[in-house]
C-alpha cells in the first residue's frame, strides 16, 4: 500500500478542522428530533412525521421562580427542550434575576453565546484563558457576546428584577458551572486535590462541598 503525501494530509486537515468548529451544518431543510430514539454520533434521528407544532416553542415566556439561593433561573429552549433545533445548530435561554441575583460563573463548551438584557440592569462579565475580565453593565435592549467556551457570569445590578435572553450556536452548549462542577460532582473530587488547588484546609472544602452537594 503507498503512503499518503504529508502535504495532502496537511491540505485534508484545513478543511476538516473548520468543520469541526461548531455544530455540523445540517443537509436537509429539517430533522426534527426524535428524543426516544438514541442520540447518534451528532444529535438525534429524525421525526419520520412532523407538523407546524415541531417549529414552535412558547417556553420562553413562562415566567420563572428565582426563590434560590442564587436568585436566578434558567430556561432553555435546547434540542431537548425544543426537538425542532435539531441538526440547525442554534439554541436560546430566559434567564430572570431577582433583585441582586448572580448567574454564577459557567462555561459553554460547545457553544459561543449572544444576549440581550429584556429587563432591567445586569452586570455580564467573561474571563479570558489569561485571566482578564471583561465587564460592564448593560441595561434593556444592549447586547453582549461572551466567545466559545469562556467562563463567565451575570449579576443583576438594578433595583428590580432583570431579564436576559440569550442564544447560543449549538442546539445542546452544555454547561460546566464552576461551583458544582469542582463542589458537587458525583463521585467527588478527592479533598487532597481541592485543598492543594485552592491553597486551603479540608474544613474549608468540607463546608464548600455540603453546600454543593447533589
Ligand atoms: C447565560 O449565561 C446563559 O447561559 O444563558
Ligand atoms: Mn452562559
Amino acid at each position: 500500500m503507498t503512503s499518503l503525501p504529508i502535504s495532502f494530509l496537511l491540505t485534508l486537515c484545513l478543511f476538516v478542522i473548520p468543520s469541526l468548529s461548531s455544530d455540523s451544518d445540517p443537509l436537509q431543510d429539517f430533522c426534527v428530533g426524535d428524543l426516544k430514539a438514541s442520540p447518534s454520533l451528532n444529535g438525534f434521528p429524525c421525526k419520520s412525521s412532523v407538523s407546524a407544532s415541531d417549529f414552535f416553542f412558547s417556553g420562553l415566556g413562562i415566567p420563572l421562580n428565582t426563590s434560590n439561593r442564587n436568585g436566578v433561573a434558567v430556561a432553555p429552549a435546547n434540542v431537548l427542550t425544543f426537538p425542532g433545533l435539531n441538526t440547525l445548530g442554534l439554541s436560546m435561554n430566559n434567564v430572570e434575576f431577582a433583585p441582586g441575583g448572580v448567574n454564577p460563573p459557567h462555561s459553554h463548551p460547545r457553544a459561543t453565546e449572544a444576549g440581550v438584557v429584556i429587563e432591567g440592569s445586569v452586570f455580564v462579565g467573561f474571563l479570558t484563558t489569561n485571566n482578564t475580565l471583561f465587564s460592564k453593565v448593560i441595561h434593556a435592549g444592549e447586547m453582549f457576546v461572551v466567545p466559545r467556551g469562556l467562563v463567565h457570569f451575570q449579576w443583576n445590578v438594578g433595583k428590580g428584577k432583570a431579564r436576559l435572553i440569550t442564544s447560543f450556536n449549538s442546539q445542546l452548549p452544555g454547561s460546566a458551572v464552576l461551583p458544582s462542577t469542582l463542589f458537587g460532582s458525583m463521585p467527588e473530587i478527592p479533598n487532597a486535590v481541592l485543598t492543594k488547588t485552592f491553597r486551603t484546609d479540608d474544613a474549608a472544602v468540607n463546608n464548600l462541598k455540603s453546600k454543593f452537594a447533589v
